[in-house]
């Protein structure tokens, strides 16, 4: 009997020490939840009747099952490359985790979960209808939140979402409506900029009342350089007032930020300067390894129409990785993957006050 039950508590150690070799080898973080858009949805929009489905080709063409996922990228996307960064499988969309063949203890459910839908906004107006909204995003993750103290109990749940990350992509598509859907339009700039800013701090605080405590958080780029805007000037220039409204918001969204781990103390956060990188990245394209920066690779807007993405019809460049913008929105998986090099690893010029690393290891 005592021979059996040191066997057996020996066994128990071993698996024990099984999870903690695991854990500290295989990955850095025990889950990612990811909010957001297009620039990190991975299919949440397969799964509703939508405008903004993408999971036609060529998308998805240099994807490693090479068929098109709802990414809206040639490839993967940041969302990925973050993923393989920290030694996770991608964070399935949540809403194929309603299918009922999938049951709930899967454990990719606690290795993370992605609430991320492409056309998606800070504002519920923005895209209404057509996306899964910020507000609905991170209701969605209140249900995920009971899962998880339900599987782990209340203790080992606020540890295991204290150490995971919670990567926040949005903005983008909030300043592409403003200039380009006359309702929103109607309200002065800056208070449009300033509704974003407290309405997105209202949604972190809802993350952190729910358990998240690691945020990384991604400004946005120049939006007036993507080629939707560029394609409006015979000249391919940048759409200034576009840009300087995403600085704007950056601007808010770094000190709202600080105000935020001000006001709730445990919280820590990587804001990554996408703009500054995006803008050194169109400036020095060569030093990137890149040759085209102003124009898609495919599905080249020609009648300013928002929805030409790529499609089967379209037609696409000979060389998708020296392409910074797979289509008139999105960056290339080329792009992608650098971003996220910097994101995760890169000098703190473009990260605030940390990088990615360096908030894991807090
Ligand atoms: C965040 O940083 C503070 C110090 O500023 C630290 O006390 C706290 O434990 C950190 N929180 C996490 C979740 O790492
Ligand atoms: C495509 O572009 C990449 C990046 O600039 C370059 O390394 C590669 O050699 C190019 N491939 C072809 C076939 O030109």
């Amino acid at each position: 009997m005592a021979d059996y039950l040191n066997v057996f508590s020996a066994a128990v150690l071993g698996f024990f020490f099984f999870i903690v070799v695991t854990f500290s080898e295989g990955h850095k973080v025990p889950g990612i939840y990811v909010f957001g858009d297009s620039l990190v949805d991975v299919g949440n929009n397969n799964y509703f009747p939508t405008l903004a489905r993408i999971d036609y080709p060529h998308n998805g063409i240099d994807f490693p099952t090479k068929i098109p996922t709802g990414r809206f990228s040639n490839g993967k996307n940041a969302a990925d490359f973050l993923a393989e960064k920290v030694g996770l499988p991608t964070s399935p969309p949540y809403l194929s985790t309603l299918r009922p063949m999938l049951n709930k203890n899967n454990p990719s459910f606690l290795a993370g979960i992605s609430f991320a839908s492409g056309a998606a906004g800070i504002l519920d107006i923005t895209n209404l209808g057509l996306t899964i909204s910020m507000n609905k995003q991170v209701e969605y993750y209140r249900t995920v939140y009971g899962e998880v103290v339900q599987q782990l109990g209340a203790i080992e749940a606020q540890k295991h979402l204290s150490e995971s990350l919670f990567y926040i992509v949005i903005g983008s598509n909030d300043i592409i409506k403003y200039f380009n859907q006359f309702n929103i339009k109607l309200r002065p700039e800056e208070e449009f900029v300033d509704s974003l800013i407290l309405t997105l701090k209202q949604q972190l605080k809802q993350l952190h009342n729910y358990g998240g405590r690691k945020f990384v958080v991604v400004g946005t780029g120049p939006i007036g350089c993507i080629p939707f805007e560029r394609h409006k000037n015979k000249a391919l220039e940048c759409r200034q007032e576009v840009n300087s409204m995403s600085l704007k918001f950056n601007e808010g969204l770094k000190s709202m930020l600080q105000e935020l781990k001000s006001e709730l103390k445990e919280i820590n956060y990587s804001y990554f300067d996408s703009y500054n990188f995006f803008l050194n990245f169109m400036q020095k394209p060569a030093s990137y390894g890149f040759a085209e920066v102003k124009v898609a690779c495919c599905g080249v807007v020609l009648d300013l129409d928002p929805k030409n993405l790529c499609r089967l019809t379209s037609s696409y460049c000979s060389n998708r990785s020296d392409h910074l913008f797979w289509d008139p929105y999105h960056p290339s998986e080329a792009a992608s993957s650098i971003i996220v090099d910097h994101m995760f690893g890169g000098p703190l010029q473009y990260s605030f006050p940390f990088n990615v690393e360096q908030l894991i290891a807090l």
